[in-house]
């Protein structure tokens, strides 16, 4: 294994030859727990238990993340990239198999320069979707760009395994809209576009973070908006039809006029309405009264603001901010535990009255985000990217989020989700079940290593749930690009061929 292998005298002393040794933190140092703590969006991973980075490298020049790779390689040290912190599993800075290992930190590589003219940006993979968001609208007000609803998620993993957002039914997955990239291979080598080959380039955009590379900046094709759009949050009670409402939802959100992402979030027993038009509230509410007159909403519910505006009122619930808040690079921390489905076909009313009293009810129970998908969605090929769940209706997310310290809280709160997961598999896509990489639960299976490799066979079983039949071309690629598995974790993509 590479702890065996490992010198970890060798391979400090060759970063410092390239590195200022103010970057380069070492637990013996008082600024590593700072660090290492900075963008840990999970508590769970802060723990005692799970294995700390024997060095983290806060890499301010794509040469040290060059050096980072090449002095890991020399000295048998794995890398782990971190660019956010907000892996659902920690991925990016904690290991359970692997005792030595270095985190490359990624949070000061964050520039992001946009050009107005051709409605497009290099953005650095440190930088966060809050700050590309409030970067792109501040060069012009009728430019967006497709990627999730929290701010503080980094743009390196969040691109690196898709993207999804309020624009993804417009525009597709942050992914689809990446038009080149700056990659650090695993022998140190700097590629773009035109030199990584189409394969590397296929397989980072949509693979899962950490197993090509170290991509350190992506070039982004900007998205036209209105200047003004409109939002909405309705909230309905189970005596106000809740149940109903949601079952509707199911029939016709996948299927509304691109323009027009409605979501539904389940929390504390009540079902909220949250929409994004690309559009004005009058146009909105004919749109709504056509397709979805039982939710009954009005002019009295919309808001209309600038589309930057919006990003703020999805994450904060409010429009009440500057949208400078999109520049906050702090979210509080929490543990947490997610699991996540597609789903196929509409779940009966009897399926979600029994689904809401049997488990929502419960006080330990999840946030549920229904998320639709239809739209650009489905009109992508499911080989066009590593992202294959192109044409399901919907998401359906058990965002498992608690405070509370103690083994109790944490029993009582993955007991539940672990049950509903059972739960609902007779309503969710089958064969596989399916389940989108960003949402990253190490439940579905982890890497075995063999004879110093990651096994293929034992992957696929996680690997095809992520993946279905882009799982084989992904370990193609990987056997070209990292045949000798620098890059891995406990769900990295194995090569295909052990060479050995
Ligand atoms: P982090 O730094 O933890 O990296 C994630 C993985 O990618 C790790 O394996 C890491 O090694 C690797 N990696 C990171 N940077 C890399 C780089 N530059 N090159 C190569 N590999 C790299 N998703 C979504 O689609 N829509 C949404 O709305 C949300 N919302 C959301 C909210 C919250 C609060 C959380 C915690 C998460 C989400 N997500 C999400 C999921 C999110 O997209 C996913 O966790 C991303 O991988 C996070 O990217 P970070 O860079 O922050 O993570």
């Amino acid at each position: 294994s590479a702890s065996i292998s490992s010198d970890v005298d060798g391979f400090l002393s060759c970063l410092s030859i390239n590195i200022p040794p103010s970057l380069i933190h070492t637990p013996s140092s008082n600024s590593y727990s700072p660090l290492l703590m900075s963008t840990v969006q999970n508590r769970r991973y802060a723990l005692p238990g799970p294995t700390r980075p024997l060095v983290i490298v806060a890499a301010n020049e794509t040469a040290h993340v060059q050096t980072t790779v090449v002095c890991g390689r020399r000295h048998g040290v794995h890398v782990r990239t971190r660019s956010g912190g907000h892996d659902y599993e920690g991925l990016s800075y904690t290991s359970v198999n692997h005792k030595h290992f270095a985190v490359l930190d990624l949070a000061k590589l964050r520039a992001i320069h946009v050009d107005a003219t051709r409605a497009e940006a290099w953005v650095e993979s440190g930088a966060t979707l809050g700050e590309l968001y409030y970067a792109a609208a501040a060069a012009n007000r009728t430019f967006g760009f497709p990627a999730g609803n929290c701010p503080t998620v980094g743009v390196g993993g969040h691109l690196s395994g898709g993207g999804f957002g309020a624009l993804s039914r417009k525009y597709g997955l942050s992914a689809d809209n990446v038009i080149d990239a700056i990659v650090v291979d695993a022998q140190g080598r700097l590629l773009n576009k035109s030199t990584m080959g189409k394969d590397l380039f296929w397989a980072i955009r949509g693979g899962g973070g950490e197993s090509f590379g170290v991509v350190v900046s992506w070039k982004v094709r900007l998205v036209a908006v209105p200047e003004t759009v409109t939002v909405f949050g309705i909230r309905r009670g189970k005596n106000e039809s809740a149940v109903e409402l949601i079952t509707k939802w199911q029939a016709i959100a996948p299927s509304l006029p691109r323009d027009l992402y409605l979501r539904v979030i389940v929390e504390n027993q009540q079902a909220t309405f949250i929409s994004l038009f690309l559009g004005r509230c009058s146009q909105l509410v004919d749109t709504m009264g056509a397709h979805f007159p039982e939710l009954g909403m009005m002019e009295q519910d919309c808001q209309e603001m600038s589309w930057v505006k919006s990003t703020v009122f999805f994450f904060f619930g409010t429009a009440d901010m500057p949208a400078e808040a999109l520049l906050n690079r702090h979210n509080e921390e929490y543990y947490l535990k997610v699991k996540s489905d597609h789903v196929e076909e509409p779940m009966s009313l009897d399926a979600w009255e029994s689904l809401w009293s049997e488990w929502l009810e419960k006080p330990e129970a999840a946030m549920v985000m229904l998320d639709p998908y239809g739209g650009r969605m489905a009109s992508i090929s499911p080989s066009a990217t590593p992202f294959p769940h192109r044409n399901y209706m919907y998401q359906l997310q058990f965002y498992q989020s608690w405070a509370e310290n103690g083994t109790a809280a944490m029993e009582s709160r993955l007991r539940w989700i672990r049950g509903v997961y059972e739960y609902v598999e007779p309503y969710v896509s089958k064969n596989p079940r399916s389940v989108y990489v960003n949402y990253r639960d190490l439940d579905l299976g982890t890497n075995e290593v063999e004879g110093n490799v990651t096994s293929y066979a034992k992957a696929r079983v996680w690997g095809e749930k992520y993946f279905k039949g882009n799982f084989k071309r992904l370990a193609a690629v990987k056997s070209k690009v990292d045949p000798d598995d620098f890059f891995r974790n406990e769900q990295s993509i194995p090569p295909l061929l052990p060479l050995k």
